[in-house]
């Protein structure tokens, strides 16, 4: 989620909010805006789009004071545009609020304040954030946000400013928040980067714990009200450090945010034992399914594929969108066309949406308010985070977790029975990604056997043959080295003649029906001289320890979520074969993060 930074102080505060907003912009965003105390009124500027337009809106403008707060925004609920940016007001623009995380109850929130005559006037999840603070606010603002926070469900890092009182509030339950302490004078932020430059000591704020700023106080309460005793840091890293949160790359960043940005995206949408996703289709009336994408996100389309039919029985293709745009695709009234994007810009799957004009259409789409979002009739947002490395790694996870919801979600409206196991099992998976990270040094050490190979193989069955496909592309995309993904029963159709001593294959080999199947080819690759690195969770079945040179073990889970786990080595391997390689990991050569041209 993204960027928070607050003032309260001697100078003014306008050029340290604007500065600090700048520090955060890496984190990418969507819109910013600011809040200033101002003769006693709470001033506001908020602008879509980069900060430096909300720069040149401010000269010429009268906004003076010591204290304020802002925000970059990366849109989780309404789309990016000026009246859904934070700060977010009350009803009588005497409180101001800037929020980081997800609001899940914001639809009930709402409906209660505007029963109780709160007129909220954006789209937005936050909103109802300031309005809660004003129903509670009695001459005390610390006390409004105990109040009012006791109603959230979600996430939320939250700083609030008031007409009233000479203060700064700031409160986390699951999105970061420090405070930064100076010479009579305090700041919070989501992050050092945004007060590295005024003040190396720093309180990490835990979850649950609300702080008070004033220019020369500053006191951190738990929600009882009872002072907690926090340790004062001191900042080690440098500014590009902090950017990476002390990560070489974004790329590793984002790989090891997997856990936390898979739990984004099923926050709120498994409750009482019901997928809850505002998805108004009826599955019973659908006569088929197409899904389009490109790069990564077809690759998450085809496990699309296996995950629908098996879950909810529905037949379901897959196209290139590249592809499907030109092909005067046979589209029926009935069909449902979904689209997956990251980054929900892509040419060619924009496109291919807007040629299905006859059926109904999905997006399953990281960026909220982007060009596919705003135009399918039904979204699955993946709440994953901005993405900053070309290399598509926790936007792949997210959209493969979205793909099971809505498998799930069609099975549940056909009014089958949902399978329990596998639902409980994808509320675990996250900790089971956190147990493959925690080896990532054991895939460094394999990966450093690997920096100069010139060709690989990676081969897979079933809902892992696009993981195959999925790991082969990361390899070629960032270490330029050629690799192909294929079924692995393919091999005797041609590309077994490929392998000799010089080529590695990677097999993606788990317990199940078609173990001793995938071990057969292990052994077509190993009788013709091939080196094999196993992404298994058998590491110790005789016949792999025979056939690997390489063993990266994985954690066992049912077969729909093998991707989610087994895609982890796989990222890994081909981040560290091109660090190995010297390159520029997080911007590959030729390569866009989101291709919007043909
Ligand atoms: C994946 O690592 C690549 N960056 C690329 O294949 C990407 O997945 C493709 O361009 C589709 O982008 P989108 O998901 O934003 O539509
Ligand atoms: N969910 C809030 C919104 O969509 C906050 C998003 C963020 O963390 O920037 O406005």
């Amino acid at each position: 989620m993204c960027g928070i930074i607050g003032y309260i102080g001697n100078k003014e505060v306008v050029p340290i909010l604007i500065n600090g907003l700048k520090r955060l912009e890496y984190r990418g965003y969507d819109s910013a805006g600011i809040c200033v105390l101002c003769k006693n009124k709470l001033q506001t500027l908020k602008k879509k789009g980069q900060i430096i337009e909300l720069e040149n809106e401010l000269i010429g403008k009268e906004i003076v004071g010591t204290i304020g707060i802002a925000h970059t925004r990366w849109a989780t609920h309404g789309e990016p545009n000026e009246i859904n940016s934070h700060p977010h007001l009350d009803c009588k623009n005497k409180i101001a609020i800037i929020h980081n995380g997800i609001i899940e109850n914001h639809f009930s929130l709402k409906k209660i304040l505007e029963a109780d005559g709160h007129k909220i006037i954006s789209n937005t999840d936050s909103e109802i954030v300031a309005h809660l603070i004003e129903k509670f606010y009695n001459e005390n603002l610390e006390e409004a946000v105990i109040k009012a926070i006791k109603y959230i469900e979600g996430t939320f890092g939250l700083a609030v400013i008031c007409e009233t009182e000479e203060k700064i509030i700031a409160v986390r339950r699951g999105s970061p928040l420090i405070i930064g302490i100076g010479d009579n004078e305090m700041f919070v932020s989501s992050d050092a980067s945004a007060i590295l430059e005024y003040t190396k000591k720093v309180i990490y704020i835990n979850d649950n714990e609300i702080v008070t700023l004033t220019k020369n106080n500053y006191n951190v309460k738990n929600l009882d009200g009872n002072l907690v005793n926090s340790e004062v840091q001191e900042i080690k890293w440098n500014l590009n450090e902090i950017e990476k949160a002390g990560f070489k790359h974004f790329m590793l960043k984002e790989i090891y945010e997997q856990a936390k940005s898979i739990e984004n995206t099923l926050r709120g949408r498994i409750r009482e034992n019901k997928i809850k996703l505002s998805v108004d289709i009826d599955p019973k009336l659908i006569n088929k399914i197409i899904i389009t994408a490109c790069g990564t996100s077809w690759h998450s389309a085809l496990i699309g594929k296996y995950l629908i039919e098996k879950i909810s029985g529905i037949e379901t293709c897959v196209d290139y969108a590249s592809e499907f745009r030109y092909r005067n695709p046979i589209i029926k009234n009935n069909d449902l066309l979904i689209a997956i994007s990251q980054s929900g810009e892509t040419a060619d799957t924009l496109a291919a949406i807007r040629i299905a004009k006859n059926c109904k259409t999905l997006g399953i789409v990281n960026v909220v308010g982007s060009t596919i979002a705003r135009e399918v009739d039904f979204g699955i947002y993946l709440h994953a985070g901005p993405e900053i490395g070309v290399a598509s790694t926790k936007a792949f996870t997210c959209q493969v977790s979205a793909l099971i919801l809505f498998a799930l979600h069609l099975r549940q409206e056909l009014g089958l029975e949902l399978d329990f196991g596998l639902i409980n099992e994808l509320i675990l998976i996250s900790g089971k990604i956190n147990s493959i990270l925690d080896k990532a040094d054991k895939i460094q050490e394999i990966s450093s056997h690997l920096k100069d190979a010139q060709n690989f193989l990676y081969l897979g069955r079933g809902i892992n043959f696009p993981v195959a496909l999925e790991g082969a592309l990361k390899l070629k995309e960032i270490s330029y080295i050629h690799a192909e993904g294929y079924p692995a029963a393919e091999m005797k159709h041609g590309p077994i003649a490929l392998i000799d001593e010089n080529m590695f294959v990677v097999f993606i080999v788990n317990r199940g029906e078609i173990f001793e199947k995938v071990v057969s080819n292990m052994q077509e690759v190993k009788a013709r001289g091939g080196s094999i690195i196993t992404i298994t969770d058998c590491p110790d079945d005789e016949m792999i320890k025979k056939l690997s040179n390489f063993i990266i073990s994985v954690p066992n889970t049912c077969e729909e979520l093998s991707p989610l786990i087994n895609v982890i080595p796989l990222q890994l391997m081909s981040y560290f074969v091109a660090d190995a390689k010297g390159l520029n990991v997080d911007k590959p050569r030729n390569l866009a993060k989101s291709v919007t041209v043909e």
